[in-house]
């Protein structure tokens, strides 16, 4: 949510800080602006919109710098216009701030700087940094910065620079991702390491309360007392970094069909077949500990949250533990009975959200064993967890989430299944799961090669306003994602609900323009999601279904039906997803709609 870039060097800064902007377009693109330093003064650029309108509007300008900030933003406090947008200066010009997160205390400060005569331009949060660095000034931009972010509460990475001091740019963390990028007497900072990793693979990653000082041919960190920091450089050796579309029309039809190799990356190197078991180095530190736990909970945001409500179902069928799904934004202000018992695994892909974040922290408080399932390595919630598994899955750039969401669920089965084996899963039972999710990557290829027909169904069902998907038992929180995906980026209204629950009020929505997608595959649920199609017919509901080739009754009930190859019952939501993820793709491409970059959205939600 907002992305930061900076550059200190000997090169022009510009093409590197909008390079870096364009990667981080994912964050946020409500607006975006950068602030470089020409010939001391501050020369500041903004636009309202996407980082293309920043690129047009800075090619007919002549700027030539070597150091600067820019940030491409997620609204949260002013509505995106110009004067909202980063960088935020001070009354003179001569301080530029970038900023992601939330200051809780600003309008207390804002107050006080009026008073000292202050001029305000804009409604954010922000603008009172530039202003309280400026009052708390006198040649040393480090003691002001220093002593201003003491006076803030909430969340921020910061970057900051005056314009009468040369090459020299000044970040700050504290909730916020920042990295800072080493390079050849040049350094960089960044909210990821992908917007900075064409330059340079030598990262330091930011923990809370620290503060780097970046200049042309040094940098130093310090903690909040000013204290020089002996910080690891990182090297970064992932190639995954170097990402393009690779011929797809959007990042998410690209992610959708990268699914076969990010499975395999899920489970590769982690199946023992030979004891029909999983192997998961990340954990082995905490096995122990692990074995004995009596309580699991998962914490999760988003489509990682529904791919955990499916981790419950999986793990409640393969281990004796108590299993609790919740949402992080609530589990943080629940009064839950946490201690050394209980493990709470947080689910994200960006290994930033900010609600996740904060409610493992609030576990680690009380005692319990913190466990991730995390794509972004190196990120927060990887650092604060006493041990994980990364989905090695590459980066996913579309804002709506697929090929994470079902590696998440691969990743939730191989926990489950390790647990399960010192409990009551035998050999052979374990065998079998090992076998069914090694022909994954092959069933879900085979999807994909049929997507045509998805195409049209697609079309016929554009111009519809509302749609129901409905599911039982391991495709309920299959029924939730596929409205999830649709709601996200075609902004067509779509309720995902336990097909049980239908009777008990969506009933009630079903004519024949309010089309249902019923996720029925050929399991022990087949039966009862005959009988609430049936439901649905009988009040003239269209049916999409979801289902195997198999499950004769279902096909001959449904108006359309896409079938999908049939595993075992804990894996089938992993293929049925991917009907339902194109079926969005195509809908929301025929409307017109902005797939990788829906409006309101932001990829990484780093706000609570
Ligand atoms: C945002 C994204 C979703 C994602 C959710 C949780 O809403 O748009 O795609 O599922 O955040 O993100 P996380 O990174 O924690 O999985």
């Amino acid at each position: 949510m907002c992305g930061i870039i900076s550059y200190c060097g000997k090169r022009e800064a510009i093409p590197i800080l909008m390079d870096g902007l364009k990667k981080l377009e994912y964050r946020g693109y409500d607006s975006a602006g950068f602030a470089v330093v020409e010939n001391g003064n501050n020369v500041v650029v903004k636009t309202v919109g996407k980082v293309s309108n920043l690129e047009a509007k800075r090619a007919g300008l002549q700027i030539n710098s070597s150091f600067g900030i820019a940030h491409t933003r997620w609204a949260t406090h002013g509505k995106p216009s110009e004067v909202n947008s980063h960088p935020h200066t001070d009354c003179h010009n001569k301080i530029s701030v970038v900023h992601n997160g939330i200051i809780e205390n600003y309008l207390e400060i804002k107050e006080e700087l009026i008073k000292k005569n202050h001029t305000f331009k804009s409604e954010t949060d922000t603008e009172i940094i530039a202003h309280l660095i400026e009052d708390n000034f006198s040649g040393d931009l480090e003691v002001a910065v220093l002593k201003s972010v003491k006076r803030l509460v909430g969340t921020f990475g910061l970057a900051i620079l005056h314009a009468d001091i040369d090459h020299q740019i000044i970040i700050v963390k504290r909730g916020s991702p920042i990295i800072i990028g080493i390079g050849e007497d040049e350094y960089f900072a960044a909210s990821d390491s992908n917007a900075i990793s064409a330059y340079t693979n030598r990262m330091i990653y930011l923990s809370d309360d620290e503060m780097a000082v970046l200049n042309s041919n040094s940098y130093y960190i310090k903690d909040m007392r000013n204290q020089i920091l002996d910080k690891q450089i990182e090297i970064l050796e992932e190639e995954i970094f170097k990402e393009d579309k690779k011929g797809y029309e959007h990042y998410m039809l690209k992610e959708i069909y990268e699914q076969p190799e990010s499975i395999e990356n899920a489970f590769r190197g982690r199946l023992i077949e030979g004891e029909g078991v999983s192997k998961l180095g990340g954990l082995e530190p905490v096995i122990d500990r692990l074995k004995n736990i009596k309580k699991f909970i998962i914490v999760s945001c988003g489509t990682s949250y529904y791919a955990g409500l499916l981790g419950r179902y999986i793990f409640e069928t393969l281990t004796e533990l108590n299993v609790e799904t919740e949402l992080a934004s609530e589990f943080r202000y629940r009064r839950l009975h946490l201690d050394e018992n209980v493990a709470v695994l947080a689910l994200s892909q960006s290994g930033e959200t900010a609600d996740t974040l904060a409610a493992i922290k609030e576990a680690k408080r009380k005692g319990a064993l913190l466990l991730g399932i995390v794509n972004m390595v190196g990120s927060a919630i990887a650092q604060i967890t006493d041990a994980g598994v990364y989905n090695h899955a590459g980066p996913e750039i579309g804002v709506a989430s697929t090929k994470i969401y079902t590696s998440q669920l691969v990743i939730l089965t191989l926990i489950a299944l390790l647990i399960g084996r010192y409990q009551s899963v035998s050999f052979i039972e374990g065998s079998e799961i090992i076998n069914a999710i090694r022909k994954l990557p092959s069933q879900v290829s085979e999807i994909l090669k049929n997507t045509e027909q998805i195409e049209e169904i697609a079309l016929k069902y554009s111009k519809y306003r509302d749609f129901l998907y409905i599911g039982r038992l391991f495709n309920y929180p299959t029924a939730l994602e596929g409205a999830l995906k649709l709601k996200e980026i075609s902004y067509i209204h779509a309720e995902g609900y336990a097909a049980g629950e239908m009777k008990h009020g969506p009933i009630s929505l079903i004519d024949q323009n309010f089309p249902t997608v019923a996720i029925a595959p050929n399991d022990l649920t087949l039966d009862k999601m005959i009988s609430n199609i049936q439901e649905i017919k009988a009040r003239d509901g269209k049916i999409i279904s979801v289902t195997n080739a198999d499950a004769h009754r279902i096909i001959e009930m449904s108006d359309d039906a896409f079938t999908v190859p049939r595993t075992i019952d804990i894996l089938q939501p992993i293929l049925n997803i991917i009907p339902l993820q194109l079926f969005a793709y195509y809908i929301a491409r025929n409307r017109g709609c902005d797939i990788d970059k829906p409006r309101n959205l932001a990829k990484s939600v780093t706000v609570e």
